[in-house]
């Protein structure tokens, strides 16, 4: 086992790799040579992407791929998204491809209030430090007044500022809560920032007052953060069209495939094992969206799954409603994201999709990511109840399986034929190339 090191990050990127390499793999010269062979040659690249993260020492690429045909709120959209995932962005363009004559995709922004809290523990009389809160609710505003007029101007801000007593709970503890509006940052580090002045100032605050006993004064602050879980910040959208528009679908008539889906949709809404599948669909999308921005993806992961769950139980995001004919599928997420800060304005990449989505304010975003995982889920559970999601996914993984076991272009061209009516693995992906 290799001794404790003290100071890696301090260690030179050679100095680093040498380390590992002796530590970890053996010497091998192939660390190395793989690691330099994701280096970015443009110097102003590489030097951003060292800049973005602590003891880097090469790139990891994921595929960077576009999506068009998107129709969000009657504007057409070429969607960028980053996901390994080989079928996701073919079924997401068969969606939008689908949708695309039936009208598109709906979408509006809920709500978009972000919170986050001061968690403290308090010793003395709920009542009188109520009154307190409300009393000194301005005076807490004002203290955070350096880092938020800008916001202010903008139209954001703190909006309001709440005792919640959970003392019930958890004894003698206590929440100052505090609402926001980031307007088009996800605000993480504003929210914060504000949280801890707040919680100085309602420290020194209550020390000054007079209203409390010495003993009540020694309030506890255990910490200042940000929730990530954003009922508030709501957005959703939708798509629909008449039975008869959906035409037929893989072999069955569209009102077999509507009613068909619809049944898949309702499983999702009552059994876990279905619903977390079914979201874990939405998600593809999603989270593909978020990367390509430069968005926190697992600040909405563990958002959204709470979400998924605020009922008591985990359920579907998404519905399915067949009313008068109409065929009409929605979804309903918290979504608290950004187009400015963070690395919007300093990840090429990031700058390029927020470019191709025609510089999105954060409320354009949030639709165009919530009409994305829509359409996915749509893809998916057209597949399932129709041919099986194995079609989809074996074409793409023969093509991984083919790359494997070093296939020309030719062999590849040739492949899709072949395997038509065929299994697809590694021993039949084998014989196919010993053959041609
Ligand atoms: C695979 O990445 C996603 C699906 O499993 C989603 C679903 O089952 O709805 C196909």
């Amino acid at each position: 086992m290799p001794d404790k090191i003290i100071g890696f990050s301090k260690l030179s990127r050679d100095k680093k790799i040498s380390w590992i390499s002796k530590n970890f793999l053996d010497n091998s010269n192939e660390f190395e040579s793989i690691l330099n062979k994701y280096l970015n040659n443009d110097k102003n690249i590489q030097s951003i992407h060292n800049s973005l993260s602590e003891n880097v020492i090469s790139n990891f690429h994921l595929p960077y791929s576009i999506s068009p045909n998107f129709i969000i709120n009657n504007k057409n959209y070429c969607i960028p998204l980053v996901t390994e995932e080989s079928s996701v962005i073919a079924a997401l363009s068969n969606s939008s491809k689908f949708w695309y004559d039936k009208g598109g995709f709906k979408s509006k922004v809920v709500s978009k209030i972000k919170t986050g809290q001061v968690h403290f523990k308090y010793y003395g009389k709920p009542e009188i430090l109520e009154k307190f809160v409300k009393e000194n609710e301005h005076t807490l505003f004002e203290s955070t007044d350096r880092i938020t007029h800008k916001m202010r101007e903008r139209g954001g801000g703190i909006s309001n500022i709440k005792l919640v007593n959970k003392s019930k709970e958890l004894k003698f503890y206590y929440q100052l809560n505090v609402n926001f509006n980031t307007i088009d940052s996800m605000g993480a580090n504003f929210i914060n920032s504000c949280l801890e002045i707040i919680s100085k100032k309602f420290k020194e605050l209550l020390s000054d007052s007079p209203q409390f006993k010495e003993s009540e004064k020694k309030i506890e602050v255990i910490m200042s953060i940000l929730s990530n879980y954003t009922p508030d910040c709501i957005v959703e959208s939708s798509v629909e069209c008449k039975i008869d528009d959906l035409g037929d679908i893989d072999g069955i008539t569209s009102k077999e495939f509507a009613f068909k889906f619809k049944d898949a949709f309702d499983i999702a809404h009552i059994d876990i094992n279905r619903a977390v599948t079914h979201n874990k669909g939405i998600m593809n999308g999603v989270d593909a969206v978020l990367i390509s921005t430069g968005n926190d993806f697992r600040a909405v992961e563990a958002g959204i799954h709470a979400f998924a769950s605020s009922k008591g139980k985990y359920r579907s995001l998404s519905k399915c409603s067949i009313i008068d004919n109409i065929f009409k599928i929605s979804l309903k997420i918290p979504l608290s994201i950004g187009t400015v800060g963070g690395i919007t304005d300093i990840h090429p990449m990031v700058k390029l999709s927020l470019k191709l989505l025609k510089n999105p304010s954060s409320d354009d975003l949030m639709n165009i990511i919530c009409s994305v995982g829509l359409a996915q889920n749509f893809a998916a559970v057209k597949s399932l109840v129709t041919t099986g999601i194995q079609k989809g996914h074996m074409r793409m993984h023969l093509v991984n399986l083919l790359f494997k076991h070093n296939a020309t272009k030719d062999q590849i061209d040739k492949s899709e034929e072949y395997f038509k009516n065929k299994d697809i693995n590694s021993q039949s992906v084998k014989d196919f190339l010993d053959q041609n």
